[in-house]
């Protein structure tokens, strides 16, 4: 599997749907090797169909539930045997929980799919990854961190809570891989309201997403693209973006000692050295 084309080599989460698929398209139209990781093998086949009829490329495919940390093992173990280098790793997969949900890991649903997970994905390849591109949330600001109670949303449980914590923990998690590892360029950005199956589930959500300004998953993706190909030298390390604009996350979101905290914590909670 192995391109000799010297073509980029993109591995996408969430490429199944929305904001993932649409950014899938986009690099693929512009040339690069798309690698296509999702959870629902229907909707990851669709995807790799359209991507194939847009590009023409026939991408990769790998499909891991973020709410099994062992299927997050067995991805990095297979990105790892398929390829020698990642030029560029996009952390994009990402779901709002309706219900306070505990995952076989013992980890509250929506910070261990949406920051514990992803966390684990970036370090068992981080030895291979070129740059890395982050899915955050403007939601950040709902968030309410504590690294030392990851679980805390179980307990007076509020989705948007739930979902804003674990966004948060994707800008300072962000943040801090880029102090961690000066080498590999990290930018994390906030797609916009975007019509997408994001909170299909939810009827308030839904409602929400009618009535909000929304944009498209191919607009939002834009912001993607351009930190996947913009000189980093132009860019800020660690930064937080939106409409191709740095911006200044909440302070729960900006504070360095929280974030080295976070990921002490997240280390221990997966089981890797921090
Ligand atoms: N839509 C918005 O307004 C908005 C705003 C700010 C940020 N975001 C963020 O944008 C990202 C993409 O969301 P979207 O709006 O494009 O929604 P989407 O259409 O629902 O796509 C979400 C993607 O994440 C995958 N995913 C969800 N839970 C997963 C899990 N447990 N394990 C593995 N993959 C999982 C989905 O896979 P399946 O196909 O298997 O479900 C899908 O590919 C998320 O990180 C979200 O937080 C969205």
């Amino acid at each position: 599997m192995e391109d000799l084309t010297g073509r980029r080599l993109v591995v996408l989460t969430g490429a199944s749907s929305g904001i993932g698929l649409a950014a899938a398209v986009n690099l693929a139209c512009r040339g690069d090797q798309v690698v296509l990781v999702g959870r629902d093998p229907a909707r990851l086949q669709a995807a790799a169909e359209r991507v194939r009829e847009t590009s023409g490329e026939r991408p990769e495919l790998f499909r891991a539930d973020f709410a099994v940390l062992d299927d997050v093992r067995r991805l990095a173990e297979g990105l790892r045997a398929a390829y020698d280098r990642i030029d560029v790793l996009v952390n994009n997969a990402g779901a709002i929980a309706l219900q306070p949900l505990t995952t076989v890991d013992g980890f509250e649903l929506s910070i261990q799919a949406n920051h514990l997970a992803p966390f684990l994905l970036t370090n068992l390849l981080a030895d291979r990854v070129g740059r890395i591109v982050v899915t955050g949330s403007g939601a950040h600001r709902f968030g309410t961190l504590d690294p030392d109670d990851l679980n805390a949303a179980l307990r007076r449980y509020r989705p948007l809570g739930a979902y804003g914590t674990s966004k948060q923990a994707n800008i300072l998690f962000t943040a801090e891989a880029a102090r961690r590892w000066p080498g590999i360029p990290a930018h994390s950005f906030h797609p916009g309201v975007v019509r997408t199956r994001f909170g299909n589930d939810s009827r308030v959500v839904a409602f929400g997403m009618r009535v909000l300004p929304f944009r498209s998953p191919e607009k939002a993706a834009e912001t993607l693209v351009w930190l996947a190909n913009q000189d980093p030298a132009r860019l800020v390390g660690g930064g937080y973006y939106y409409n191709r604009r740095l911006r200044r996350p909440y302070r729960k979101a900006a504070d360095p000692r929280l974030a080295a905290r976070l990921w002490s914590a997240s280390a221990a909670a997966v089981g890797i050295d921090g």
